[in-house]
């Protein structure tokens, strides 16, 4: 038996089809254009390849895109600065600063200095602790991508077991939480626990999100289980770079009932959750209906 491969390039198209759709809505009926920020402090290749990215996605849905860089060396109080105009700033109903910082920013610091309202990341404290009593909040992207696909999969996912290989901030400990939310029995293991393979041949949805290339094999994985690969590793094959994701795709894909590749899988939902979040930040900023099928 081999895998239902999830398109997440598809399903991405279908969720950035659907922001489209609201946002045109929204300026239909009140007159106004969701607006995103995103602040890049530095250099580096990746984050500003992500910030383009952002930028061009963020206009084709329709809505405003806003972009401040500043030096690599630039202070945290310059960066805090500009964080405060756009908590003021009605036009702006989403904040997202790249993340690595440069090491002499405080990054806690930076992010609970965001408008928890405008909070698109999710990273907020203040959308963590919402998040973690099950309350309306501002959902990462990256989960909120994975929860979507495993919705639309399986319907509904009430008593399912999940396992979380994981425990970041930015997608472990959050995606435990949406499943948790949605009445699955949740484990969240990591690089350290005892028996990894024994965990997950449990599980009837495995999320990887370790970043060990290819560290999950198909052996651990139960029959039929689906398999949501977050992991984004470059590593060298053949002289050449490749990137593989947390889990070996081939073995894997014999057993498991579902799976997303990388690349091609969780990768592009995240940009698409992100436009979503905008929407919606934007919609509860000045009171008009969200869309449901964008939210948690
Ligand atoms: N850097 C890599 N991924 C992310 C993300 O999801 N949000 C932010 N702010 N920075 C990132």
């Amino acid at each position: 038996m081999s895998a239902r491969t999830i398109d997440g390039k598809a399903f991405a198209a279908t969720v950035r089809e659907k922001v489209s759709r609201h946002v045109a809505r929204i300026k239909s009926e009140v007159g106004l254009t969701p607006g995103l920020a995103v602040v890049l402090v530095g250099e580096d290749p990746a984050s500003q390849v992500y910030v383009r990215s952002k930028g061009r996605q963020t206009r084709e849905a329709g809505m405003n895109s806003f972009e401040h860089k500043l030096d690599a060396d630039a202070s945290e109080a310059a960066l805090l600065s500009i964080i405060e105009k756009l908590n003021n700033d009605p036009a702006v109903h989403g904040i997202l600063v790249q993340l690595p910082l440069p090491g002499h920013i405080n990054e806690d610091l930076v992010i609970n200095s965001i408008d928890p309202s405008k909070d698109v990341d999710g990273f907020h404290i203040s959308n963590v602790g919402l998040l973690g009593t099950g309350q309306k909040c501002m959902v990462p992207c990256t989960p909120l991508g994975c929860l979507m696909m495993l919705r639309d999969h399986h319907g509904s996912l009430s008593g399912l077991n999940a396992v979380v290989i994981g425990r970041s901030n930015i997608v472990g400990k959050p995606m435990a939480q949406l499943l948790l939310k949605d009445s699955c029995t949740v484990t969240i293991a990591h690089s350290r626990t005892g028996d990894l393979p024994d965990v997950v041949s449990d599980a009837d949805i495995v999320v990887a999100a370790v970043g060990r290339p290819q560290i999950v094999k198909g052996d651990w994985i139960g029959k039929g289980a689906t398999v949501i690969d977050v992991g984004i590793n470059r590593v060298e094959r053949n002289g050449k770079t490749a990137l593989v994701g947390d889990v070996d795709f081939e073995s894997a894909s014999k057993v498991a009932g579902a799976i997303t590749p990388v690349p091609g899988g969780v990768g592009p939902m995240t940009i698409a959750c992100l436009l979503a979040n905008t929407a919606t930040a934007c919609c509860r900023a000045n009171g008009i209906a969200e869309p449901e099928s964008l939210t948690a």
